[in-house]
């Protein structure tokens, strides 16, 4: 049986805290945009370069450098099973476009989960975020702190850093760009009966459980 799945939230929500926990359990490919935007950034690639200037102001990447990405993405084998999208997309034009793509290649989501957070909550959750260097863990200076204070709990790395974006004036465009693309995308996915919400502002623990519960309906 295959799963494909969409993870949505607003910048800090918690969306790659619980990709993390999904892949695990269904050993499939965790398709996050802005992590594909980071390597490629990091390995200096032209679409690196390009998507840099719009990161770096919290805008949108442009829907055809963003659409063509994904497409290839889910063209590569490792998909077979299934996926989790988290990130793409974000307006409609690209949600038109995802279901262009999965229709053509017979890869249609089973499902939407969005984890809402109060938006007050988010410039802590941005401002506090740290990133192991070498395995890409998350990590959060109060609500997520490695067992041992320097050391990474997956990999045992010592360095850390944080992401660009989470600078506090990228961070204010950032969220008022994705609050204002977010209510229409969760209209369109309420129609299509594949919207499921769950309540982001628990603790990471409750949240992982929430969403558990709605991916075992599913396999049921
Ligand atoms: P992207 O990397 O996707 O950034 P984002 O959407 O802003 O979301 P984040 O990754 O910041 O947050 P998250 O929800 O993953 O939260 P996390 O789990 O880390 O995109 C970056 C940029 O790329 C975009 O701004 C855009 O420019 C471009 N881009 C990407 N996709 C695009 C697209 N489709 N189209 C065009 N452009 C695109 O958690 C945050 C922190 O909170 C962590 O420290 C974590 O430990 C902590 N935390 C998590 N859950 C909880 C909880 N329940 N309680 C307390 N703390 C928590
Ligand atoms: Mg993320
Ligand atoms: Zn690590």
């Amino acid at each position: 049986m295959s799963v494909n799945l969409l993870l949505m939230g607003l910048p800090g929500a918690g969306k790659g805290t619980q990709a993390a926990n999904i892949v695990d359990k269904y050993d499939i490919p965790h398709i996050s945009t802005g992590d594909i935007f980071r390597a490629a950034i990091s390995n200096k690639t032209p679409m690196g370069i390009e998507a840099k200037k719009y990161i770096d102001n919290g805008d949108l990447v442009p829907d055809d450098v963003t659409c063509g990405i994904v497409e290839d993405r889910l063209n590569q084998a490792d998909t077979k099973n299934g996926y989790l999208l988290d990130g793409f997309p974000r307006n409609i034009n690209q949600a038109n476009s995802l279901e262009v793509i999965t229709n053509k290649l017979d890869k249609n989501l089973d499902a939407v989960i969005e984890i809402n957070v109060d938006p007050k909550v988010l410039v802590e959750r941005l401002s506090g975020r740290f990133i192991c260097k070498n395995c890409g863990a998350t990590y959060h200076k109060l609500y997520k702190k490695p067992k041992v204070d320097g050391t990474c709990d997956v990999c045992g790395g010592h360095e850390f850093y944080q992401r660009s974006d989470d600078e506090p004036e990228t961070v204010k465009n950032r969220l008022d760009v994705n609050i204002e693309l977010n209510a229409p995308l969760i209209d369109f996915y309420k129609e299509r009966n594949l919207l499921f919400t769950v309540n982001g502002d628990q603790d990471i623990a409750a949240v992982t459980k929430d969403i558990d519960k709605i991916l075992s309906n599913l396999d049921s």
